[in-house]
């Protein structure tokens, strides 16, 4: 029924569809899961220490699943934390929340991301089949990840992003609209939130890079597979549809805001991890959102809620809890990750028969 094979020989895969690597929600059960089902399975393993990078690595492979992709981080080459200190304004707000809920002293800021040579040298030891970047990457890097034989991907959100990506030798380019959950993939300009969305990306890309393209942001269901493949795309790479599957890790309350929250609602917001992302808003991000000028640089904006972001995921407090989706969620159903993809093929198959 796929009639651009490219990517499926490219990934060896049966169904043109990528589940999403999505750092600190998919985990090795979801992608052993997920890579039972014909599709690419993908593990967010940016925030990986190398132990528990090759441990997961091995686990997914002794659960029969070889084909799968370990998603890195390209930006995370700074190791030194001296001189990232927050405003008085920023430290003032988020210790009256430390107040509040009893936290003490605010967190160390650190880089939990990368080394990324460090994990992509995991990676290529242990033979991992595909390799994805987020923020570009690098020709050097590129060249590394593919000396054991991986295939390699990286998102671009423009043009002039995705054939930068091509000059640097990626198998597979991602095309990241507007509408997508989580961090927006921009290297060009990486603080910038692109505004191209995925209808008027997509086929641009696909006429100006020779490799296959995958469109990536706002796609739910068979309704935007198809229509992401009569833009031009090879595939297609999913996010937000698998948050509310049974296998990935998202609490009950992210779950619950996911069906609610309409497409207008979502906000790309670098009051989070100081790169801009798409979230559901809620009172951490609303507050902190005024003080736009202050921000941490990425990724220490991120570590200085590590202590409330853990304290809101335990208590399900929403308030203080990260909530990455992209504009489609209210699409999305609560279900196994096996009738996701059962059903979105066969509403496929008739889609397009
Ligand atoms: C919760 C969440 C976490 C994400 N984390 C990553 C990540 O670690 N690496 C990455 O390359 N992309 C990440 N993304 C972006 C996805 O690769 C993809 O671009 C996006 O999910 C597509 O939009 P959609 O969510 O509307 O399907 C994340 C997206 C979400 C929703």
């Amino acid at each position: 029924m796929w009639k651009d094979r490219r990517l499926l020989e490219i990934l060896r895969i049966n169904h043109p569809i990528i589940q999403a690597p999505m750092a600190g929600v998919t985990n090795v059960n979801s992608t052993v899961a997920t890579g039972y089902c014909g599709v690419l399975a993908s593990l967010g393993a940016a925030n990986f220490k190398l132990d528990v990078l090759r441990r997961s690595i091995r686990e997914i492979r002794d659960a029969g699943v070889s084909v799968f992709n370990v998603n890195l981080f390209t930006i995370s080459e700074k190791t030194s934390d001296e001189g990232i200190v927050p405003s008085p304004e920023l430290r003032n707000l988020v210790l009256g929340y430390h107040d509040e809920l009893n936290l003490g002293g605010l967190p160390e800021l650190e880089n939990i991301y990368g080394p990324t040579w460090d994990q992509l040298a995991v990676l290529v030891e242990e033979k991992v089949p595909v390799i994805s970047f987020h923020f570009g990457v690098s020709a050097n890097l590129v060249e590394f990840a593919k000396s054991n034989g991986a295939k390699v991907l990286c998102s671009a959100t423009t043009v002039k992003e995705a054939i930068e990506l091509e000059a640097a030798g990626v198998d597979v380019v991602i095309a990241q609209g507007f509408e997508a959950g989580g961090h927006r993939g921009s290297f060009l300009s990486p603080d910038l939130p692109p505004t191209v969305g995925l209808f008027a990306l997509v086929p641009q890309v696909v006429d100006s890079v020779s490799v296959p393209v995958v469109a990536a942001g706002g796609i739910m269901d068979a309704r935007g597979v198809t229509s992401a493949l009569q833009l031009g795309a090879s595939g297609v790479q999913m996010g937000t549809a698998f948050l509310t599957c049974d296998e990935f890790s998202v609490s009950q309350e992210w779950r619950k805001q996911l069906r609610e929250t309409h497409s207008e609602d979502t906000l790309i917001t670098r009051a989070i991890s100081g790169k801009p992302a798409r979230a559901i808003p809620n009172r951490y991000v609303t507050e902190l959102e005024v003080l736009d000028e202050s921000f941490l640089p990425y990724p220490y904006q991120y570590s200085l809620s590590s202590k409330l972001r853990a304290l809101a995921n335990k208590q399900e407090n929403r308030d203080f809890m990260v909530m990455w989706s992209g504009q489609g969620s209210r699409l999305g159903k609560c279900q196994s990750v096996s009738n996701l993809i059962q059903n979105l093929v066969e509403d496929c198959r008739v889609l397009l028969s």
